[in-house]
């Protein structure tokens, strides 16, 4: 399973690549609206920091404009996946980029049905917001099996990002479904690494070790 970093924040991704765990990067407007350096520079700082897919959203509307923000975006740097919200517009956009070799992360999926036909159009990834779906007393999780299930049936290419995720549980269930990917925030991430079991052990082995003859 790949685990992609949901952030746009150039010293948590840094961080993270450190643990030697970082596959990729997705950004979204409202992360970018956090971090003060303008988008542009922000994105090719992160494409910088791993060899791995970094999304970045597009905020036109009609197919046309997609194409052309989605071109621009592209160019920042090789490993960019350009993001694009599932409707009619954006499924012509993206038929558009797969045929010139762009990879589309096909965002905000929210049914099976959306990311079938965001895999039809070509979409290299498809980003189910499992989280969302769980705020609203739905089951994000039932969604990524069936997504899952349905890319298997067919063998297509795209792969699942499982995004919106709240807490380790989403992680271990996703690969446990055999998601491809999930898009962890780093708060989620650092929860991954930490057990207190862990640390209790880490404090009892070293004051024995202090009664160890050397
Ligand atoms: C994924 O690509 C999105 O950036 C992200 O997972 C959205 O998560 P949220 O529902 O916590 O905003």
């Amino acid at each position: 399973m790949k685990l992609f970093l949901d952030s746009a924040n150039l010293e948590e991704i840094r961080e993270v690549a450190g643990w030697g765990v970082l596959d990729g990067v997705t950004t979204n407007p409202s992360l970018c609206s956090k971090e003060s350096v303008s988008f542009e520079e922000n994105i090719r700082k992160i494409c910088a920091l791993t060899p791995g897919p970094v999304s970045a959203e597009c905020v036109s509307l009609r197919a046309d404009e997609i194409v052309l923000e989605a071109r621009s975006l592209a160019r920042i740097a090789a490993n960019i996946a350009v993001k694009i919200p599932v409707g009619l517009e954006g499924l012509k956009a993206t038929k558009a980029l797969h045929a010139e070799g762009i990879a589309v992360n096909m965002t905000l999926i929210f049914s099976t049905g959306q990311a079938l036909l965001a895999a039809k159009a070509g979409a290299r990834f498809v980003s189910p917001f499992i989280g969302r779906l769980d705020d609203i007393a739905e089951d994000g999780m039932a969604l990524i099996e069936e997504i899952v299930q349905v890319f298997e049936n067919y063998r297509f290419e795209t792969e699942v990002i499982v995004a919106s995720v709240r807490h380790p549980r989403h992680v271990i269930d996703a690969a446990l479904l055999g998601a491809d990917i999930a898009t962890v925030p780093y708060g989620v991430m650092t929860k991954l690494v930490r057990h207190p079991l862990t640390d209790i052990g880490v404090e009892r082995f070293l004051a024995d070790w202090r009664k160890v003859k050397t």
